[in-house]
């Protein structure tokens, strides 16, 4: 089976090799194909998997390629996690949105908006050439905004393409550990919503399937706050809401302390990934062997998660990561799991980004959301949630408004579209705003030049 994973020369892809290498079983991946529009890059995260590879027996065989129509052809899995822009692209994204007072995070508000501006032309094109060369993959896509993206592309792929994230696993591990649930990776969980703007509402175990295990936990001041989330948004807010909110709500709950903290701190999370990671791949340019790489790249990946959410954790005085927290949600496990459960026949639950078709009926059925799905060789098929409070509906509709909007921009090349996507996001406060920063975005970004005041 081949896998091709397009931004192969990023960061994270030797999390998903790791796991790869892992995987034993009958079928599993035999190629992977990396693709990167950088060569120093390819090489370098080829010099980590070398590394990883050693001494390990029928690894699978890595290649390299800056043809993105070459690395398409034959593939059987795509996986998409690539970056338009660079790191520099998401240090800018929150530069500009700071200086207007408002948030600049890659995902969230203005400076999720000014990513999938930049990103959604990409990732059609992509799509587009996959429909065409490689019609019978399934791509998993990865790259941030990751709902908004997937839904991009879905209108050329259908539900080919499926949308993965790690913090709603991340999320129910840690409530059902904190439940004390025996068997945290077979409970089931009713989560719902959009990209990093879902809440868990519900924790069932598997013994018993009738009972919902959360409002216990709400009584629990201890267990409430033994976990990242708890710590987060503090216990009295989770009882407030009667629910679970994903980390990335923190940025609307507490959206002034956040912005604050984020003016403050000496840098922005993408002003230090930027230097941080630059200084791996000039240390992996240097290199004229792979032994070491892996150690070195180990290195980098446990600073940048220790310092992941920090201005966050920051602002809510939840004090450093925990070691339980600081193990990853698994996205690499998440991505596996998912090309097995479709390769394999080998049924799975997994929380995903879908068309809802008909799971939040406040949407439309094209609709791509976060919920959990059923996976099999057809694909993922969204399971029953229970319906959305009117907080939480509210806050949705909202937000897939905006990315309505982007993605309209995206594709027809209208500014006027763009501008109403600043304007109509919540956490952006008038459309004066709004226009300053389309502006400021296409002086700093020269890839929205594609915006057209003239266009619809
Ligand atoms: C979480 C999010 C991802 C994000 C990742 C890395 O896992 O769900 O969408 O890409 O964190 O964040 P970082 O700030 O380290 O790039
Ligand atoms: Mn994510």
């Amino acid at each position: 089976m081949r896998l091709t994973i397009l931004g192969g020369g990023g960061f994270r892809v030797p999390l998903v090799y790791g796991a790869l290498l892992r995987d034993r079983a009958e079928g599993r991946v035999t190629h992977v194909a990396l693709h990167d529009l950088d060569r120093a890059r390819l090489a370098a995260v080829a010099h980590v998997l070398a590394d990883q590879a050693a001494g390990v027996p029928d690894a699978p065989a890595v290649s390299v390629t800056t043809d993105l129509d070459d690395a398409l052809r034959g593939a059987d899995f795509v996986f998409s996690a690539i970056r338009v822009g660079g790191l520099e692209g998401r240090a800018a994204d929150e530069r500009v949105a700071l200086a207007e007072g408002v948030l600049g995070q890659e995902t969230v508000g203005a400076g999720g908006i000014a990513y999938g501006l930049r990103t959604v032309p990409v990732a059609v094109d992509i799509a587009r050439r996959v429909a065409r060369l490689a019609p019978d993959a399934w791509v998993i896509n990865f790259t941030n905004p990751a709902g908004l993206v997937t839904e991009a592309m879905s209108r050329h792929l259908g539900e080919r393409v499926i949308g993965i994230c790690d913090s709603p696993v991340g999320l129910g591990r840690r409530v059902a550990r904190a439940l004390g649930v025996a068997d945290p990776a077979r409970a089931r969980l009713d989560y719902t919503g959009l990209n990093h703007l879902g809440w868990l509402r519900g924790v069932y175990a598997d013994d018993e399937p009738g009972r919902n295990l959360l409002p216990a936990l709400f009584d629990d001041e201890r267990a409430l706050t033994s976990f990242e989330e708890g710590r987060l948004f503090g216990a009295e807010w989770l009882r407030s809401l009667g629910s679970v909110p994903n980390e990335y709500l923190h940025y609307y709950y507490f959206n002034r302390e956040t912005v604050t903290a984020y003016r403050e701190a000496k840098q922005t999370r993408g002003a230090f990934l930027r230097d941080q990671q630059a200084r791996f791949y000039d240390d992996m340019a240097d290199r004229t062997s792979a032994s070491g790489a892996l150690a070195a790249w180990d290195r980098t990946r446990a600073e940048r998660e220790a310092t992941y959410m920090a201005e966050n954790r920051e602002a809510a005085g939840a004090g450093e990561r925990a070691a339980d927290d600081l193990e990853s949600g698994g996205y690499e496990y998440v991505a596996l799991a998912l090309m097995r459960a479709i390769a394999r026949d080998e049924r799975a639950t997994l929380i995903l980004n879908v068309r809802s078709r008909g799971t939040l009926p406040l949407l439309d059925d094209a609709a791509v959301v976060e919920v959990p799905c059923r996976v099999d060789a057809a694909g993922a098929h969204p399971l029953a949630v229970s319906p959305l409070t009117g907080h939480e509906a509210g806050l949705v509709a909202a937000v897939k408004a905006v990315e309505r909007c982007v993605l309209q921009a995206g594709e027809s090349g209208s500014a006027r579209a763009a501008v109403k996507a600043f304007a109509l996001h919540p956490l952006v406060d008038s459309v004066t705003v709004a226009r300053r920063l389309l502006d400021g975005y296409r002086s700093a970004h020269p890839g929205l030049a594609y915006l057209k005041s003239g266009a619809r």
